[in-house]
C-alpha cells in the first residue's frame, strides 16, 4: 500500500525516525547507567512496546490499569502503572492481572496501602509498590518529608513490597525558557533525592528511583542516585517538545495526514481534521510540515480552519493532502484506531492502537 492510498485523517509514522528515537533513548539510558522503562501511554500499541523492550527497555510504564491489561494480553510482562490504583473494582482487576504478570503500582496514601495489602493478601499474591513523591508538580504524590512514613507502611504490609520511589517531574519540562526548566529540574531532583535520604534514614532500603519525562530526562538522568527513567513522548516527539528543545521537526516521527476538503477563498482552506482528530488539551494548534504559508488557526470537531499565505494561496488545491505535527501527540494518538508505519511513502505496518480509549 502506498501513502496516497491511505484515507484521511490518518496517523502516519516514519519508521526510520521512530526507530532512531527509540534507540537514542536506549543509548542515553545505557550511558547514564539507568534502567529505561518507556511510558507506552504515548502510542498504546503493544507491538511498539515490544520493540522498545527489545531495544533496551526494562519493562514498560502505563498510566491506566486498562492499558496494563491490554499490554499483558499481548505478551508484555513487566508493567509499572505509574499511577494510584484506587477502588475495589480496580483492585480486583489488579489482583487478576498480578496473577498473570509482574505489575507494579504507585501509592500516595496509607488507606490505599491498606486496601492493596488486603486485596493481595486475600489472593495470596505479592505486589511491588513505588511510593509516589511530589517533587514539585503538585499533582499526586507525598512531599519528601512524608515519604518515609508511607515507605514504612508499604514495607510492613503483608502482600506488598517496596520497589522504590517514583517522582515524575513533568512540570519541570513546561517553561519555554531553558534556565527556568533547568532550575525546576534542579529543585525536583533535590526533592527526589531528599525523599530517598529520609527513607534510608529510617533504615528502609530504596531500590528504584524512577523519574523522567521526555522534556527533562536528558538532564534529570544525570543526577547521582537516579536508577530508572520513564519517558513516553520521545518515541514520536511533538511540537511541545520542539518548543522545549527536546526534539526537532526532523525527529517528529508522527504526522497527521489530512485532506483539504474546502477552499472557500484564496486565503482560506479547511482540512478534514479538527479537534476530534488532534485533540486540544494544550490549546495549541498542530504545525503544517513540508509546505510554507499554511497555518491551522481554529478547530471545529471535524474541521481544521486554515489560513493560507504567500505561495500557498496558489499552491493549495481542493483534495490536496497535507501533513501536520500534533502539538501534543499522546491525546491525538488516542483518537485513532490505526497507526500506519511508513518507509519512503510505502506502508510497512498497520498497527491497531489496542489500548486507545482504555481510561479505566
Ligand atoms: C507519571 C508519568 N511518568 C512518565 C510520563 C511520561 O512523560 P512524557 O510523556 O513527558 O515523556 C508521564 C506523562 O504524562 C507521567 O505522567
Amino acid at each position: 500500500m502506498d501513502k496516497s492510498e491511505i484515507d484521511t485523517p490518518a496517523l502516519i509514522v516514519d519508521l526510520d525516525v521512530m526507530m532512531r528515537n527509540i534507540r537514542e533513548m536506549a543509548k542515553l539510558a545505557r550511558e547514564r547507567d539507568v534502567k529505561l522503562r518507556p511510558h507506552v501511554k504515548t502510542h498504546k500499541v503493544p507491538e511498539i512496546a515490544k520493540i522498545q523492550v527489545e531495544e533496551g527497555g526494562r519493562g514498560i510504564c502505563v498510566q491506566k490499569l486498562g492499558e496494563a491489561e491490554v499490554m499483558a494480553a499481548n505478551g508484555l510482562n513487566d508493567i509499572f502503572i505509574t499511577n494510584e490504583v484506587v477502588g475495589q473494582v480496580k483492585l480486583s482487576r489488579l489482583a487478576r492481572l498480578r496473577e498473570q504478570v509482574d505489575v507494579y503500582v504507585a501509592v500516595d496514601h496509607p488507606d490505599n496501602v491498606s486496601d492493596l495489602s488486603r486485596t493481595m493478601r486475600e489472593q495470596g499474591l505479592e505486589l511491588g509498590v513505588y511510593v509516589d513523591v511530589d517533587s514539585g508538580m503538585h499533582r499526586t504524590g507525598v512531599p519528601p518529608e512524608k515519604a518515609p512514613e508511607l515507605a514504612e507502611a508499604v514495607s510492613k504490609s503483608e502482600g506488598l513490597y517496596l520497589v522504590g520511589i517514583m517522582a515524575y517531574e513533568g512540570h519541570a519540562g513546561g517553561p519555554i525558557n531553558r534556565e527556568e526548566r533547568i532550575s525546576l529540574i534542579n529543585k525536583a531532583m533535590e526533592q527526589t533525592l531528599l525523599a530517598v535520604r529520609l527513607i534510608r534514614q529510617r533504615g528502609i532500603e530504596v531500590g528504584e528511583v524512577s523519574v523522567g519525562s521526555s522534556a527533562t530526562v536528558r538532564y534529570s538522568s544525570t543526577f547521582e542516585g537516579i536508577t530508572e527513567i520513564q519517558p513516553g513522548m520521545y518515541v514520536f516527539n511533538d511540537y511541545y517538545l520542539v518548543e522545549r528543545e527536546a526534539a526537532t521537526i526532523d525527529t517528529c516521527a508522527l504526522h497527521v495526514l489530512a485532506t483539504v476538503m474546502s477552499r472557500p477563498s484564496p486565503e482560506r482552506g479547511v482540512v478534514d481534521a479538527g479537534s476530534k482528530t488532534f485533540h486540544f488539551d494544550m490549546n495549541r494548534y498542530p504545525i503544517a510540515v513540508g509546505i510554507e504559508g499554511v497555518e491551522i488557526v481554529k478547530f471545529s470537531e471535524e474541521h481544521g480552519w486554515l489560513i493560507l499565505r504567500g505561495q500557498a494561496q496558489e499552491k493549495i488545491k481542493l483534495g490536496d493532502r497535507l501533513e501536520f505535527i500534533p502539538y501534543h501527540v499522546c491525546p491525538c494518538v488516542n483518537q485513532f484506531d490505526i497507526l500506519y508505519g511508513l518507509r519512503r511513502d510505502k506502508v510497512e505496518k498497520s498497527w491497531t492502537i489496542a489500548a486507545r480509549g482504555k481510561v479505566t
